[in-house]
Parts: structure tokens; sequence; C-alpha cells
């Protein structure tokens, strides 16, 4: 699903990330399971990953990305009229997780909710607030991706529990100032006909954990990686060149992808298809792993904060995951 882009102009108008303090390293993951650092390190490129601390939530990460990103903006909480909280490890199945941000923030006049589209729901969630904010709905948006995925990992499973890591990140949007960059194209879609490629099978109300089942760790992420892998480049792929396409550019205007960082191959195929340099493609998934719907919000804000980009430059944002989602978005700075 592609939008026609000729609404008012939407600009990011800053950003923040938050990564929780412990570090597990590849060495750390070869006395839990049967690993190597060679392994993960050329299969991946990751080295690293953050982990939550016990009574640390998703809500508690995504409030601390969401402070950073208001402070850099320079907007008080009580300002804000929408929280998107775009997440597959929600604090509770309900009330969303935005409900908490919202009150830890002190954003009493905020609308909030969250959204499910794993690592694509960051992507969701600007188009969903660039509309909103469009249309005149709501003068401004703090969207955020948040994951605790290591409450819903099994840990003896090593085929997935080496990919991911917990962390936050957050973006507000208004409408765009005369001169100021903004949202220029955006892209989203799904394919439901690939669910069983990547799921938390357990836990919903398809399958409640019970005591009869409580051994079998069914509220843990299942993935045939070999299938996704191949969906993501093809799916990254086309929604980059989509909204490329529809925001006027080429390859050549772009000054930076940001690509959903869950494996290096993965993003190093989208370069070259896209024929964009490495040096014009973020990767900080050494550092991170895979944190789903945080990846892209995190790798934004560390982005912006190394100046990788600057007022004028055209950015691709590019993002897939579980459903199976993606979801792109063009951003001139
Ligand atoms: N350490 C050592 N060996 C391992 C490990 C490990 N951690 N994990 C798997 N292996 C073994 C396998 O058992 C297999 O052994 P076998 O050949 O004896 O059966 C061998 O390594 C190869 O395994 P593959 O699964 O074929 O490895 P592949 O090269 O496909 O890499 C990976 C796996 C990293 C998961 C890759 O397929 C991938 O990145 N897929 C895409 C992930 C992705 O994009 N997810 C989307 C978003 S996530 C979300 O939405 C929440």
């Amino acid at each position: 699903m592609s939008g026609t882009e000729s609404q008012m102009p939407v600009t990011i108008a800053g950003t923040g990330s938050y990564l929780p303090e412990k570090i597990l390293t590849n060495a750390d993951l070869e006395s839990l399971v049967d690993t190597t650092d060679e392994w993960i390190t050329s299969r991946t490129g990751i080295k690293a990953r953050h982990m939550a601390a016990p009574g640390e939530h998703t809500s508690h990460m995504a409030t601390k990305a969401a402070e950073r990103a208001l402070q850099q903006v320079g907007l008080a909480a009580e300002d804000v009229e929408l929280i998107i909280v775009a997440t597959i490890t929600p604090d509770t199945l309900t009330p969303a997780t935005a409900c908490y941000v919202q009150q830890n923030l002190g954003a009493h006049r905020a609308v909030a909710f969250d959204i499910s589209a794993a690592c694509s729901g960051f992507l969701y969630a600007m188009k969903i607030s660039k509309r909103l904010i469009s249309d005149g709905a709501f003068k401004n948006a703090l969207i955020i991706g948040a994951e605790k995925l290591s409450s819903f990992i099994n840990w003896e499973d090593r085929t997935t529990c080496v990919l991911f890591g917990d962390g936050a990140g957050a973006a507000v949007l208004r409408k765009a100032e005369e001169g100021e960059g903004h949202i220029l194209a955006t892209d989203i879609g799904t394919d439901g006909a690939q669910t069983h490629l990547l799921n938390i099978p357990g836990g919903g109300s398809a399958c409640p954990i019970t005591i009869q089942n409580a051994d079998q760790r069914l509220a843990t992420l299942a993935m045939l990686g070999k299938e996704v892998f191949k969906h993501a480049v093809t799916r990254m792929r086309d929604s980059a060149n989509t909204v490329i396409a529809r925001a006027g550019l080429t390859a050549a205007d772009i000054k930076l992808v940001i690509p959903h960082q869950a494996n290096l191959r993965i993003i190093d195929a989208i370069a070259d298809r896209l024929a964009v340099p490495n040096d014009r493609v973020f990767v900080n998934l050494h550092k991170y792993g895979n944190t789903s719907a945080a990846a892209i919000a995190i790798a934004l804000d560390e982005a912006h904060r190394e100046k990788r980009f600057e007022h004028g430059d055209h950015i691709i944002l590019v993002a897939f995951g579980a459903g199976l989602t993606w979801a792109a978005a063009a951003v001139r700075w």
C-alpha cells in the first residue's frame, strides 16, 4: 500500500534512543548454547546485543527513548498529542504499552495506542501518524519502536537466541514549516500467507500458556530463517524502490539508506540491489543485534546524532519483519 503524499508536509523534528546497560557478547553466548563467535559473525554480522535489566520493561525503554526525542525537539510532554508504540513485546497484552508510556512521560493529553507489525512497526507508525497530522487530526506525534525480545526468546535455541536484542528508539513528527525537510513518500505492505515463517505461537488466544504446555516454550520466537531471508531481500528492495520512485529520486540522490538491522548479509544484498555503495548504508547491528520494531528507530537516531545526514539530504528507511510485513519511507531531512 502506497500513499499519494500530496497532503500537508510532515517533518521528523527530532529523534531519541535508549539501549539497556547490560551487554551480551557472542563470547557470552558460547557458554549458553552450542555456537561460536565465528558462526554468529560470519552468518549475521552481530557481535553483541543489549539486554534489559530485570524489572525493566518495554515501556521503560520506550519512555527513555521518547524523553530524549522530546528533549531534542524542545517539546513538553504535556503538549504531545499522539503516542504510537510499535512493539511485539508489549508489557501486557492489554492495556497497550503506549498507555504506560503516556503515564510515565506525563503526556496526559495524548491519545496513545500500540501497533503490532514486528520489525516494520516503526515505519507503519510513521505512515499512520504522518497521515493523521496531515489531515489536521493531531498537531504532533511521538512514534516509538521498543522491544524487550529477551523475554520472548528460547535461550536454549541457538538458531534464534543469538539474533535478538532489547532497546527502543523514538521520533517526534509534526507539520513541516516553510523550508523544512519532510517525509516525501511512504510504503507499507503485508503478506499474511507467510505467518508461519516467523511467529510467537503461544501466549495468545490461539494457544494460551497452560500448566500442560508450559514446558514447550511456546511463548518464544520461532523462525524459518532461510525462508525469511529470501523474502526480506526482495520485499525490502521493492519497498525501497517504491518510495525512491514515488519521491522522484534516483540512487545517486540518496545520502543514506537506513535498513532494518537483522543480518549484514541481507543489508549487503539490499545495498547491491539498490545500487547504493556500502558507505551510504547505515549499519549498527554488530552492537545491538535485531531489535525488531526498535531497530530502524535506534538506527535513525544514531545516524542523526552522528550527523550522517544533514538538512536537505535524502534518506531511505526500509524494514521487514514477521507478518510478513514490510515498509519504507523516503525523507528529505
Ligand atoms: N551457531 C552455530 N550453528 C548454528 C547456529 C548458531 N547460532 N544457528 C544455526 N546453526 C546451524 C544450523 O543448525 C545449520 O546446521 P545444519 O546445516 O547442520 O543443519 C547451519 O548452522 C545453517 O543454518 P541456517 O539456518 O541454514 O543458516 P543461515 O545461513 O540461513 O543463517 C539466519 C540463519 C542468520 C537466521 C538467517 O537465515 C537470517 O538472518 N534470516 C533472516 C532473519 C530476518 O530477517 N528476520 C526478520 C525480522 S525478525 C522479526 O520480525 C522479529
